[in-house]
């Protein structure tokens, strides 16, 4: 009896569980606007207080014009991570089953980068059987969601391995996708490429002709003036996350249409519910549309906190492709990623 009412509950429980991260993976929680939600994102991390960085301001800038340091692609992230993702690194692979994950099938980027994540990661202890799964109580909670969501919202993943293999699940999903007309041009679906365990995600619009044909995000110039930007910030570019707003090239590189960005919004949401990072770079007016809805001026928006899902600070920026376009640009584009970084407690490093 007593037996009975225990498992009753545990379903229960799971159920409601499912049901919340759902809820909370499809975008009903939060309110964008909500000023005392933003201060609460906000304030959580900015307490740390870092160095004032204004006085690096300079430097920092001129920093953007300086060569990204030259690392072999796909390696390295580890060593030029921030400490806390350093501390979850290890030496050793992890075990069978999750390698195998992330090679279902044939190499990816996103695949490599999971391999990458998976070997870095520490050993676990093998895990006890789970005593009675029960898929039954999450999918009655969760009728209408697609695989990707399912990955999300089966359990919380909380190794690094399960972050990957989840992250790993949804880009064979956007491998196949045909959800909207982008998938009729491309040559690769392009999902990410960095740091799952990162606490920065970068959002650009979408790949462009030399992403299409890497399927790799943010690998042509507008690429690799990225990359410096990342490297003032005192990262290294595997060091942090980078997707797009749609994972297909659009025709003559346009603007995604709102619909377009609308069916791939979901893949986008369930990278951010699993990395969870403390903030969001919106690079241009395409990736802040993209996220949190609006269709205000870049130039309106950039420098000024905003928030998705209602937990997540995002800061608005120039797009890189803009600043090559127009290179003055720069100075606020580091003042925005400054303002990042004393969020994050962070200073720039002195780029000398
Ligand atoms: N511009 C983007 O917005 N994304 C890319 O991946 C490349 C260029």
């Amino acid at each position: 009896m007593v037996d009975a009412l225990r498992e009753e509950l545990a379903d229960l429980t799971a159920s409601v569980r499912a049901f919340l991260e759902w809820h909370a993976m499809t975008g009903a929680d939060g309110l964008p606007g909500d000023p005392s939600a933003l201060h609460e994102a906000l304030g959580a991390s900015s307490s740390e207080g870092g160095p004032p960085a204004a006085r690096r301001a300079d430097r920092g800038f001129a920093g953007l014009d300086a060569p990204a340091p030259a690392v072999p692609r796909g390696g390295g992230g580890a060593a030029f991570a921030p400490a806390a993702q350093r501390s979850a690194a290890g030496a050793f692979p992890a075990p069978p089953e999750q390698r195998a994950a992330a090679f279902a099938s044939p190499p990816h980027p996103e695949q490599r980068a999971a391999e990458a994540q998976a070997a870095r990661a520490p050993v676990q202890p093998p895990r006890a059987p789970e005593p009675s799964p029960r898929p039954a109580a999450s999918a009655a909670a969760a009728p209408r969601a697609e695989p990707a969501a399912r990955a999300v919202a089966a359990a919380q993943p909380d190794t690094p391995e399960e972050r990957a293999a989840r992250l790993s699940l949804i880009a064979e999903e956007v491998r196949t996708c045909q959800k909207c007309p982008l998938h009729e041009g491309r040559t690769h679906t392009v999902f990410s490429r960095g740091d799952p365990l990162s606490e920065i995600v970068f959002v650009g619009e979408g790949p462009g002709a030399e992403e299409d044909q890497q399927g790799e995000p943010f690998v042509g110039p507008a690429g690799q003036l990225l990359d410096k930007m990342i490297a003032a910030m005192g990262y290294h570019r595997d060091g942090v996350y980078i997707c797009n707003i749609v994972k297909c090239r659009p025709p003559k590189n346009r603007k995604p249409e709102p619909a377009e960005m609308a069916a791939c919004s979901p893949y986008l949401a369930s990278q951010l519910a699993l990395i969870k990072p403390k903030v969001i770079v919106a690079l241009g007016a395409t990736a802040v549309q993209g996220l949190i809805g609006t269709t205000e001026g870049i130039t309106k928006l950039r420098g000024t906190w905003k928030l998705y899902k209602g937990s997540i600070p995002i800061m608005p920026t120039f797009h890189p492709a803009y600043l090559l376009r127009q290179p003055s640009a720069k100075r606020e584009v580091w003042s925005d990623l400054k303002e990042v970084m004393r969020h994050l407690g962070k200073s720039a490093p002195d780029r000398g």
